[in-house]
Order: C-alpha cells, then sequence, then structure tokens
C-alpha cells in the first residue's frame, strides 16, 4: 500500500525490500491487519508521515531472505511479527520494554521503531505489502506455534498483547470494577483479558452499538453507549456506589468523540495533540487512589487533560506502546488452552489491491467492521 496523502491510499507497486544489515530478514507477507492506530495515520494525525510510505504493522508471512548475522530464522519459516522494532541488547529491551527500544528509532528516545508508522517511530515501511524488511530478525520475529490458527497468530502482533498489557498495567486484583474506554479490537481484548487478572465487574463504554453488542457476548460483560447516558463520568460513579472504579483504561486514544470541544481543538484544529475525552473519562471516574491505564494512541505534545484531579485524587497512571515479545509465551498458552479466542474479532477479509476500499470500511465504521484482514494472494 502506498499513503498518499490524509484519507488517501491506494495499491501500487513499490520496489521489493532488501537485506540492508545482515540482521535483517525479508518475509513474504501472507496476511495483516488494519489497526485503530492506521487510522491516527490515515487521518492526518500522526506527525512526518510521508507520501509513498506503506503502514500495516500487524503481520505474519513467510521468511524468505535472511541476513548474514541471523541464527534463529531459516528461510521458510512462518512467522509472526511484533509491531515493535527492537534490538534486543540495548538497556530498554534488556528490561523487556521491546516498545521502549533505544536503538531502533533514531527520531526519537520515548518510543522504539515501530513498522509502518511514519517518521516519528523510525520512518520503517510496513506490513500491508507483499514483502517486508524485517530488521533485527533474531529479536522479533516469532516461529507460530504448530497447530495454532493462523488469524490468531496475526492478532498476537498487536491487539491481543495490547489488549492484555492495557489490562495488566490497571494492576487488577480480584473483585475489582474495571471500566474499559473503547470497544475497538484493543478494549475488546482489554475487557476479555480483564477477567484472567481476577475483575469482579467488567464495564464496556464506546457509542458504536454493534461494537458494544459484540463485547458484550465476546467479553461477558455489561456495554454502554456514551451517547445514551447524559454523562459518563456520573454513571460510573454511580453505578459503582459513587466510589469510582478502580481501575479504568484508556482504549481510545486521539481520535476520540463525545466532547465537542475535544473533537475540535484536538480532531480539527489540531491545537492539542488529539482529543483527550476518554482520558478525562478515565480519571474522572476513576476511584480516588486508583489506577488508569492508558494504550490508546496520543500525539507526544501537551493534551489539555485534567492534571490537577490526577494528583488530588492520587491517581497512579500507567501507560506504554505493548512490549509483545514479553507477553507471546503465556498468551500463546492462553490460545492454545482455548482461554482466549482471538480470530472471532476479525469481520472483513480484502485481497491487498482493494486497500482504499478496506481502509474506508474501517475508519467510517461501515458494515459493522471491528477488524479487517488484508489477505495476499498466493502468488
Ligand atoms: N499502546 C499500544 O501498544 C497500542 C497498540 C495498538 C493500538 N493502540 C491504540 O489503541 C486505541 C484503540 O485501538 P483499536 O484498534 O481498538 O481502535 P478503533 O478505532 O477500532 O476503536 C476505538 C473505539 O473507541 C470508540 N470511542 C470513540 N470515542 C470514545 C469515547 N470518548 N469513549 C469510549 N469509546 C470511544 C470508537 O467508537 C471505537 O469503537 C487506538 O488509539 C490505537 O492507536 C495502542
Ligand atoms: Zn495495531
Ligand atoms: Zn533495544
Amino acid at each position: 500500500m502506498n499513503y498518499r496523502g490524509p484519507f488517501r491510499v491506494r495499491a501500487s507497486e513499490k520496489p521489493d525490500p532488501v537485506i540492508l544489515h545482515p540482521e535483517d530478514a525479508i518475509i513474504k507477507v501472507t496476511r495483516s491487519c488494519i489497526c485503530g492506530s492506521d487510522l491516527h495515520l490515515y487521518h492526518g494525525l500522526v506527525p512526518d508521515t510521508r507520501v509513498g510510505m506503506t503502514f500495516g504493522h500487524e503481520f505474519m508471512g513467510t521468511v524468505v531472505d535472511i541476513g548474514s548475522d541471523v541464527h534463529k530464522l531459516k528461510v521458510g519459516d512462518t512467522v509472526l511479527v511484533p509491531f515493535n522494532i527492537a534490538c534486543g541488547k540495548c538497556a530498554f529491551c534488556k528490561q523487556e520494554l521491546y516498545g521502549n527500544c533505544h536503538e531502533s528509532n533514531s527520531q526519537a528516545t520515548a518510543v522504539g521503531g515501530i513498522f509502518g508508522y511514519s517518521h516519528t517511530a523510525g520512518g520503517y515501511d510496513g506490513g500491508q505489502a507483499e514483502y517486508v524488511r524485517v530488521p533485527y530478525a533474531d529479536v522479533g520475529p516469532t516461529v507460530i506455534p504448530e497447530g495454532m490458527d493462523p488469524d490468531d497468530a496475526l492478532l498476537l502482533t498487536d491487539v491481543v498483547p495490547t489488549g492484555y498489557q492495557a489490562a495488566e498495567m490497571g494492576g487488577i486484583k480480584p473483585g475489582d470494577t474495571v471500566v474499559v474506554f473503547g470497544a475497538g479490537p484493543v478494549g475488546i481484548m482489554a475487557a476479555k483479558c480483564a477477567w484472567l487478572f481476577g475483575a469482579a465487574r467488567v464495564i464496556v463504554i464506546d457509542h458504536l452499538e454493534y461494537r458494544l453488542e459484540f463485547v458484550r457476548n465476546y467479553a461477558n460483560c455489561e456495554a454502554y453507549n456514551f451517547e445514551s447516558l447524559e454523562d459518563p463520568v456520573l454513571f460510573l460513579k454511580k453505578t459503582t456506589d459513587w466510589f469510582g472504579a478502580d481501575v479504568c483504561i484508556d482504549a481510545v486514544g486521539g481520535d476520540a468523540a463525545g466532547n465537542a470541544m475535544q473533537t475540535l481543538t484536538g480532531r480539527k484544529l489540531l491545537l492539542q495533540a488529539g482529543s483527550a475525552t476518554a482520558l478525562h473519562w478515565a480519571i474522572n471516574s476513576v476511584k480516588k487512589g486508583g489506577i488508569v491505564s492508558i494504550v490508546g494512541v496520543y500525539g507526544p505534545t501537551d493534551n489539555l487533560i485534567p492534571i490537577g484531579n490526577v494528583v488530588n485524587k492520587g491517581i497512579t497512571i500507567r501507560a506504554n506502546q505493548a512490549s509483545v515479545k514479553r507477553l507471546l509465551p503465556r498468551l500463546i498458552d492462553h490460545i492454545m488452552a482455548g482461554r482466549l479466542d482471538p480470530k472471532a474479532i476479525i469481520t472483513h477479509r480484502f485481497p491487498l489491491e482493494e486497500i482504499a476500499e478496506a481502509y474506508h470500511m474501517f475508519s467510517a465504521k461501515l458494515d459493522n467492521c471491528i477488524k479487517p484482514v488484508l489477505v495476499m494472494s498466493a502468488k
């Protein structure tokens, strides 16, 4: 795929990637998802998203070439590739903070490299393509376990670990009430995983009825439409005996709806780095001393968030990019044991040639779309 500017992507020919470094591998992509994070790029909200870039950070495929210093992979292996590009050797990778690698993104010291995610995330071309260059190939790519459904493997590149880490960062204790803002793939998975940590009550907030309906069934939780609530914060306080939730998870990020002023300043005028509506709701509806866990993506500059309330309520806020590689062993275990069924969130499949239609459908939330997958032709 080829980015042509906001709301414009198309399929076009680009030169095949080649090995540029001894630790590189070239992967022939078999499946690749479109993610809610890609929508921030598609909507033109991420700085330094250059025309000609290929998006795509959720992909799997077959190893077709390796550099001379790749030892754990061989040509012919079928692998899933975490969205984080991590060197495996720096001080942060050594702490398993693979989303914060210090080496893979020369543009920033905060976030590591990410496939297909603008030059602010290293400028790497992504996997919504027939072939992709994967740096540090001994670190990220993971051979798909025998017997695992390829759709499940595909969702282990981002959505499952991100939802799981959102729940993990929430420090959920047995008996806790957990509120998840956002019923996209990430929020759906966070709600599902909250139970694995012992939550007693899981509440999801969104405004798309079809997603609320899906998450109610898939994650066996309560789900409410914020448009039919006069004030979501008041509602959440009331339903928790005026304590507030133990844990609030922001699985929305800067594209949040629900507050006209935030939408205007954050999404239309771009005066702040996204709309902070879900974050406001999370901070204001968590109990005193509670934990706010953020996986929704915001721009790096200042946001108009209720920081005074963070202080006065003594809230712990935890946030990060998911460290996919750290979580893979336990998530593979959950999937193989049947406790997690990620593939159930996939609603649409498109050939790569129909990328423009796929982005439009996912962005405009048409046809009850939850998670679209691009399936490459087997040539
Ligand atoms: N930290 C990470 O590692 C990581 C990884 C993947 C995705 N993300 C981010 O997580 C977020 C969710 O991803 P996704 O793929 O599920 O996206 P998505 O766009 O499919 O879902 C977002 C959902 O939030 C809902 N929403 C909008 N405003 C809301 C509000 N005020 N309150 C509650 N819900 C609201 C939307 O209707 C939508 O259903 C995005 O910001 C994405 O960039 C982060
Ligand atoms: Zn993603
Ligand atoms: Zn590193």
